[in-house]
């Protein structure tokens, strides 16, 4: 019967990251995915990386390409009152951010597992994960029609917010909140109309100008939860970009094909803790941020860094104190970017119940933002990401 070191459920960037950084190591894994190689190459998802997690990854020797073809950032826009405000995030916070898409990310890890010849299996599903409380775990998957088994040491749940893995779990405490908006996010065909970012707080409702490569625009829209694809044709998607991020002077928005349309929902969420004897979520599986701080990518990156080095030291000498504090390392870190980016949503989103008062507390906030040093240094030291926690290598 197959048996592995850690099984990992799910290929997302959590998942294999965490594969590779094993396998540096020499620990043994298998990654079962229950999508096709290509649909997880192609799933659009955020574009911002923090120093942090491209320095991680270029330790790891997984950022070649990303080195070659992203973009680096050094600065943001918040605009309001029709008025843009420049934000010098490295010169606040000493760090830079780098814009490369999600789906490159797990393209380029991809690449790297299937070259370590260790398996990858997709069109693998996990199905249930039983033996948690004993010494050797089994996730029963189906492959090629069958249902088998995987005898393993440690279960790593990389499997996304509605994964098997935290449902495996039990005494799991859960906090959450969704949001009475969502967003509707495109990918255009086009350069992009400026070159940083753009978060624009509008009467209307929130908006961002973002990208993914001088030929290639993001952009996204609040929408209402509850909104279809089929409601907003690419006429009215432009409109009303066009509308909300206008200004006073100086802005023409280019439009282009758009070639990716989607609706996702915002929504803050947590596990405590994130583990259950043998099994440790990471990623999506544990916490979800709303996507406003870009946040979510950065944070499965240090969980995966945190649960490594403990699995690392176990397999060393059967030294557990990395695996006992992996829970409480990551959570630390993961409630200081709940609240960053519950914050900055708040900020920049129109309630669809706002009232006079709270959009002037939201014009306040933005205006002591973009005037107060202190205050724009301590969003721009939570947005470029703080210091990766120790033990996260
Ligand atoms: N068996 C195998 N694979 C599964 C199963 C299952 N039962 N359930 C889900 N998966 C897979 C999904 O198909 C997906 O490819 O697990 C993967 C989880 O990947 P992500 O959802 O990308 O989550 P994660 O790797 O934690 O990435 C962190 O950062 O930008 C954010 O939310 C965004 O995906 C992003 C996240
Ligand atoms: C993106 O480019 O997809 C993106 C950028 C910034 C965010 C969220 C998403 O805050």
């Amino acid at each position: 019967m197959p048996r592995t070191q850690v099984a990992i459920v799910g290929a997302g960037p959590a998942g294999l990251l965490l594969a590779q950084l094993l396998h540096l190591r020499g620990i043994d894994s298998v990654v079962l995915e229950r999508h096709t190689r290509s649909y997880v190459e192609a799933r659009i998802r955020a574009g911002v990386l923090e120093q942090g997690s491209v320095d991680l990854l270029t330790k790891a020797g997984l950022a070649d390409r990303l080195h070659r073809e992203r973009l680096v950032h050094h600065g943001l826009e918040l605009l309001f009152d029709g008025v843009g405000h420049h934000v010098p995030l490295t010169e606040l916070a000493g760090r830079e951010l780098t814009i490369y898409g999600q789906h490159e990310l797990v393209t380029d890890l991809v690449a790297a597992r299937l070259d370590t010849g260790r398996p990858l299996l997709f069109e693998a599903p996990a199905v249930g994960i039983d033996g948690l409380d004993t010494d050797s775990p089994v996730v029963h998957y189906v492959h090629n029609g069958r249902t088998e088994e995987l005898h393993c040491d440690f279960v790593a749940g990389c499997d996304g917010f509605h994964g098997v893995s935290r449902p495996a779990a039990a005494g799991l405490t859960r906090y959450e909140y969704e949001y009475p908006y969502a967003w509707l996010g495109v990918l255009a065909e086009v350069a992009p109309s400026a070159e940083e970012l753009i978060y624009a707080s509008h009467d209307r409702g929130f908006a961002l100008h973002s990208m993914r490569s001088p030929t290639l625009t993001r952009l996204y829209l609040q929408v209402s939860p509850d909104a279809s694809v089929s409601a907003w044709p690419d006429e009215r998607v432009w409109a009303e970009l066009r509308t909300r991020l206008d200004r006073t002077s100086g802005f023409e928005l280019a439009d282009g094909p758009i070639v990716d349309k989607a609706v996702t929902a915002l929504r803050s969420f947590v596990v405590e803790p994130m583990r259950y004897r043998r099994l440790f979520l990471a990623g999506d599986a544990a916490h979800i941020v709303p996507a406003t701080g870009a946040k979510g990518l950065n944070l499965a990156v240090v969980d995966v860094a945190v649960l490594a080095s403990a699995l690392t030291r176990w397999f060393a000498d059967g030294d557990a104190a990395g695996l006992e504090s992996y829970s409480d390392t990551c959570l630390a870190r993961v409630w200081r970017v709940q609240h960053f980016s519950w914050w900055m949503t708040s900020m920049l989103h129109r309630a669809p119940d706002a009232d006079p008062f709270t959009r002037r507390l939201q014009l306040s906030q933005l205006r002591y933002l973009t005037s107060s040093a202190a205050a724009a240094t301590s969003f721009a030291e939570n947005y470029v990401g703080l210091p990766f926690p120790e033990g996260a290598q």
